[in-house]
């Protein structure tokens, strides 16, 4: 039997992940995170922070100074969130449309939160009436949303969502986590209170680090729990409201550490910190509105390809995220079989759904440093070869010919 040593370095197949995310990292981003540690409160480190911060700042559009990171996944910036402002038994709205806004609930929920939700079918969005009579039906301190919700590819329009909240006095969170980079997204003109995201879709890295932003009203909500560490707490650190139930995840505390005082908390991953650095750099030069133009004209390239190739696009198309399409796996073709053959023979990946989705549709993301051309134009002749081999008659070229017409 082999032992451990016997293990070669890590050396992965090369791979063109095309999928719902996690996308192929950009080489810039490996990059930034093979640089070597310094101290986490070395002024190079401490300066990288701020730097961070004003980053994001640009990435969410927004003046908050509270913009930071969250170490972890997507799901850790959204349970930061949603821990921080929610005390057992206040009320949260969550709207759900997919997988992603069951998450949110179900995170209220172990919050202690009261939870609401109002569903609509996978594939549609709401329109801000519908959230706006649940608003005033419900009346909760937070109204809960997905912007981009990757099982089903659809993006809930928020602009009226966030006036509707002020009028109401309600604290508006949104998971940008799918769609931050790649589709219009203002913090501060759409009066969203707190937003969070990741690197693994739209921003070009690994997932790892979650991108938080939170907007002064909310700050008071999450200071007015502030409770600082036994061990650290010095006499002026007067304990606040309801604790928050995480330390991990605490926002009062992540904020006490990226602010000023540098009040330790957690160690901040700092190799992270160097990639998410760097995503936010690569979007910040190439220019916001640039970033999510590209998405636009990459993911409506491969609209027009999957089409082209006869394929059934899922959902209401006028409200798909730009970086992700989910379409009908043709009847009588495997699905998982026709993916591994992607993976096998072509290098590519791309995905299925969850729930109710789940071996119906396929999702093929053009997303970060993906959203390119012959990213699109090899994905797309790959399928043809692929449907071609599961018995499915398919126009020769049709996918790659259509997506060229978007591009000439
Ligand atoms: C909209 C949305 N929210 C949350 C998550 C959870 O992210 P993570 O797996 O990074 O924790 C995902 C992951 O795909 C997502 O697409």
């Amino acid at each position: 039997m082999e032992g451990p040593m016997d293990t070669a370095p890590v050396n992965p197949p090369p791979r063109l992940l095309m999928g719902p995310g996690p996308i192929t990292a950009d080489p810039r981003v490996l990059r930034a995170m093979s640089a070597q540690l310094v101290g986490q409160y070395d002024p190079a480190m401490t300066g990288y922070m701020v730097e961070v911060m004003g980053l994001y700042r640009e990435v969410f559009a927004t003046a908050n100074e509270q913009t930071f990171l969250v170490d972890g996944t997507s799901r850790a910036g959204i349970e930061a969130a949603l821990v921080s402002l929610l005390e057992p038994g206040d009320r949260v709205l969550v709207p759900v449309f997919g997988r992603f806004g069951h998450l949110l609930a179900e995170i209220g929920e172990r919050c202690g939160a009261e939870v609401h939700t109002i569903e609509t079918d996978w594939g549609t969005v709401f329109a801000p009436e519908q959230v706006e009579a649940a608003i005033v039906e419900v009346r909760p301190k937070v109204l809960a949303v997905v912007q981009g919700d990757t099982s089903t590819t659809m993006c809930q329009p928020l602009a009226d969502l966030g006036e509707i909240c002020r009028r109401h006095d309600v604290l508006l969170y949104c998971d940008a986590t799918a769609s931050l980079g790649g589709n219009p997204f203002e913090t501060d003109a759409w009066g969203i209170d707190v937003a969070t995201a990741s690197l693994q879709k739209c921003l070009g890295g690994p997932s790892g680090s979650s991108p938080i932003t939170i907007s002064p009203r909310a700050v008071d909500v999450i200071d007015g729990r502030r409770h600082v560490e036994a061990g650290i707490a010095e006499e002026r650190d007067v304990a606040r409201g309801v604790r928050i139930a995480s330390n991990y995840l605490d926002l009062a505390m992540i904020m006490d550490y990226w602010g000023p005082r540098r009040l330790n908390h957690h160690t901040e991953a700092t190799t992270m910190l160097y990639g998410a650095r760097e995503c936010a750099r690569l979007l910040v030069e190439e220019g916001m509105d640039a970033a999510v133009e590209r998405h636009r004209l990459h993911g409506a390239a491969m609209l027009a390809g999957v089409r082209g190739l006869g394929l059934e696009v899922f959902g209401d198309v006028d409200h798909k995220m730009s970086n992700v399409v989910a379409v009908h796996i043709p009847d009588g073709v495997d699905g998982d079989a026709a993916r591994a053959v992607m993976l096998e023979d072509f290098g590519i990946e791309i995905g299925t759904s969850f729930g109710p989705l789940h071996g119906k549709v396929w999702r093929i993301g053009t997303m970060g440093y993906n959203a390119r051309k012959d990213a699109v134009l090899v994905t797309l002749a790959a399928l043809e070869q692929v449907l071609r081999s599961g018995g499915v008659a398919v126009t020769a070229g049709g996918g790659v010919g259509a997506a060229q017409e978007v591009y000439a």
